[in-house]
């Protein structure tokens, strides 16, 4: 098998190929892959093993119509995790959104059409659901987007919908909540939160802190991106959950515990804008068709990405400025804490 994988110097796409040579997916032995980056802040070379015989590095855009049609014979399948993922960056730019996640991945799919890939993942998110307050999304709920990140990763799996409709493209699309784990980039909010502590210094949330995220280790969403690659059905959309619900002030109070840290290390910052209150995926397809569930419990795999930023700072250390939080604002209250 030989897979292209795209955003694969990323935080989940570096995960997933490591994995991969790794044999750690059920009949992934002896597979090769390429991978396809155009090396974003986001992406480093020092994620991959370079090296390994079976893996090739191309530094390349998905946007780039010539260079994917070149680059996809010989390939069997597909795994597109490239794209721009952060939120908050989307708040103060869409521009770079909407080219690589729409763009990007129309081209793509346009690619792999013309070339006859047989087998294409499309890697999006819960967040194409936008909020919800209580129960859990299926995968029949609408798509109701409220970043520009979202729109744009909506917009990439509509897309991937109608190149299944339209032209055939054998594509499934997952959705998965939350992930956590090594190797993810400081901006987001656990490696974000870890490294400031051990840094010593003061960790910014949003607002009031009840908004409730669902938590999944990173290898535990590669495993079942992989399940559906290989026993996945063409023209369908999975969810990938299953994980840990949490509002971000038990998340807080789980990594501060973690850090050796108390409530006075924690800032209340002004609110994301349209910041999601809910996320919560039912992952009942996932299990029953593919007998996939997570195998990685939360408080030990918290406490491992705990112990894998302590241990590699020279990874982290030279994004630190580039991902600084914003301006601290007021305390956190005692009365603010309901954990
Ligand atoms: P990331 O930002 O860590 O990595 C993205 C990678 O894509 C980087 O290596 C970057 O260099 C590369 N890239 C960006 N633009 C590109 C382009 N135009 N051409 C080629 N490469 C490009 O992101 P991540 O957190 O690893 O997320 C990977 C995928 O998983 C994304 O599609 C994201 O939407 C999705 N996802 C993420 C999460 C999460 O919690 N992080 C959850 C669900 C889904
Ligand atoms: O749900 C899947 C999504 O999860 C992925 O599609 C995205 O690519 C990924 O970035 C992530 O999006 P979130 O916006 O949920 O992740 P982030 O780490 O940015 O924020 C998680 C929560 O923590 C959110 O409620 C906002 C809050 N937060 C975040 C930061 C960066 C803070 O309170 N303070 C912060 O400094």
């Amino acid at each position: 098998m030989r897979v292209l994988v795209t955003g694969g110097a990323g935080f989940i796409g570096s995960t997933y190929v490591r994995e991969l040579l790794d044999g750690r997916y059920p009949g992934s032995d002896g597979a090769r892959v390429t991978v396809l980056d155009k090396l974003t802040y986001a992406g480093s070379l020092a994620n991959l093993p370079v090296r390994h015989p079976r893996l090739d590095f191309v530094e390349g855009d998905v946007c780039d119509p010539r260079l994917v049609t070149d680059l996809l014979p010989g390939h069997d399948a597909v795994v597109h995790f490239a794209a721009e993922s952060h939120v908050d960056r989307s708040l103060a730019n869409g521009a770079p959104f909407a080219v690589t996640n729409v763009v990007g991945t129309q081209t793509l799919l346009d690619a792999c059409r013309r070339t006859k890939v047989e087998r294409f993942v499309l890697v999006s998110t819960d967040e194409v659901y936008g909020s919800i307050p209580r129960g859990s999304w299926t995968e029949e709920s609408p798509l109701l987007p409220n970043s520009p990140y979202s729109a744009s990763k909506a917009a990439g799996d509509l897309f991937a919908r109608a190149y299944w409709r339209a032209h055939d493209v054998a594509v499934s699309i997952t959705r998965c909540c939350n992930n956590y784990g090594p190797y993810q980039f400081v901006e987001k909010v656990i490696p974000l939160f870890i490294t400031t502590l051990i840094d010593g210094g003061d960790v910014p949330l949003y607002g009031d802190g009840h908004h409730v995220r669902e938590w999944l280790h990173v290898s535990d969403h590669c495993r079942a991106v992989h399940a559906v690659l290989t026993g996945g059905r063409a023209g369908e959309v999975y969810n990938i959950g299953g994980g840990t619900e949490l509002s971000n002030l038990e998340l807080t109070g789980y990594l501060l515990e973690l850090c050796g840290a108390g409530w006075d290390r924690v800032r209340r910052v002004p609110d994301r804008d349209a910041h999601d209150e809910r996320y919560s995926l039912d992952s009942t397809k996932l299990r029953e068709e593919l007998g996939v569930t997570p195998q990685v419990g939360f408080e030990r795999g918290l406490a491992a990405a705990v112990e894998w930023y302590g241990g590699n700072r020279w990874w982290w250390e030279k994004d630190k400025v580039a991902a600084a939080p914003p301006v601290l604002t007021e305390p956190l209250r005692a009365r603010d804490v309901h954990r």
